[in-house]
């Protein structure tokens, strides 16, 4: 299935990709208490797409429901309802595994082994010959930034917390995977290791492969993702490219006073009201605004080039979501 979108790079452009993860209505609860009789809803029945060559980032508050998200992506749990598909199979299916790579949020890392020994387990899991496991774990401990030396010579229970989020990214992609699933990538690296992250994801955006990560890191998000979708105590509130979400790279942010409240609501998105002034970001022409803003009797103090960061966006509507959680 094709689909269409814009991206910031190119926001005229009609995209057409194939659809690589589709979530339908899927949910899942957990029951919990002595007698099983109390339940958590860890996600509440969502739908979304994910398509080939994307980078996805799924954000949230802590227990928001994103890791959930991740584990029924990929069979580790089963849904209460609804359902998941990747490469057009259903979600846990045998026979895509050796197209996928992940790395979990709190991986286990068995402590005697070193760096280099685990690599090699983890290839024997994918039946990688030697022949190129022997090329790809070095190749691997480059990218993610481990030297060679530390690899061959320290157990992992010697590794620090951020060698070991490198190692196990390096044990995500030992299959040269066409989706990888990353939960909180960044977690635990210092700014250099964030940096080095970053180039990976990067990197292999740029070799057509399909990652779907979960993160905190808005500022890395924004850098990274062409798409996100967020998810609040379980719901899924909002998801679509950075350039639907927060309007065009070079949206105008405009101030002002006076002028009626319906035609502002026209023209400007998240518009707010603070010391008698209202702001917002302007959909359509400056020119055109202006002189509706004059029609109106109003004042324009600002209009600044510039459109909503990821993380102000994230905090409204997380905000707005639980000041009105039932907006009809
Ligand atoms: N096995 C389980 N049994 C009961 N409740 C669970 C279970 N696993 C997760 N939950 C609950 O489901 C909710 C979502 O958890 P989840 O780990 O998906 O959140 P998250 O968005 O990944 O959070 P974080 O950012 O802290 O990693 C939480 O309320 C959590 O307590
Ligand atoms: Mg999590």
């Amino acid at each position: 299935m094709d689909t269409v979108f814009p991206t910031d790079a190119n926001p005229a452009a009609i995209v057409h990709r194939p659809v690589i993860v589709k979530i339908q209505e899927l949910s899942k609860s957990y029951r919990t208490g002595f007698w099983l009789n109390q339940q958590v809803v860890s996600l509440q029945p969502c739908s979304l797409e994910v398509y080939q060559g994307e980078t996805f980032g799924l954000l949230g508050p802590n227990g928001a429901g994103k890791t959930t998200l991740l584990k029924l992506l990929l069979g580790i749990i089963r849904p209460s309802s609804g359902n998941a598909q990747l490469l057009n199979r259903p979600a846990g299916d045998q026979t895509i595994k050796q197209q996928i790579g992940y790395l979990p949020e709190n991986p286990y890392f068995y402590d005697y082994l070193t760096g280099w020994e685990f690599l090699t387990y983890s290839a024997g899991l994918f039946n990688i010959p030697a022949s190129i496991y022997k090329e790809r774990i070095p190749e691997l401990l480059d990218i993610v930034g481990l030297s060679r030396q530390t690899a061959i010579k320290k157990q992992l229970r010697q590794y620090s917390k951020g060698m070991l989020q490198r190692i196990g990214m390096a044990q995500a992609l030992i299959n040269d995977p066409d989706i990888i699933f990353l939960d909180e990538p960044m977690s635990g690296l210092d700014p250099t290791g964030r940096y080095q992250v970053r180039e990976v994801i990067l990197s292999l955006k740029d070799q057509g492969k399909t990652i779907f990560f979960n993160s905190h890191i808005l500022a890395d998000v924004e850098v990274i993702c062409d798409r996100i979708a967020i998810l609040d105590q379980g719901a899924l509130i909002c998801q679509g490219s950075l350039h639907e979400l927060l309007g065009s790279p070079d949206a105008y942010f405009v101030k002002g006073q006076g002028g009626s409240l319906d035609v502002l609501k026209k023209w400007l998105q998240n518009l707010t009201f603070e010391g008698g002034y209202w702001q917002g970001y302007l959909h359509g022409s400056p020119s055109d605004f202006m002189a509706s803003i004059n029609l109106m009797n109003g004042r324009l103090i600002t209009l600044d080039l510039r459109r909503l960061s990821l993380e102000d966006f994230f905090i409204q509507q997380i905000h707005q979501r639980r000041t009105n959680p039932n907006p009809n």
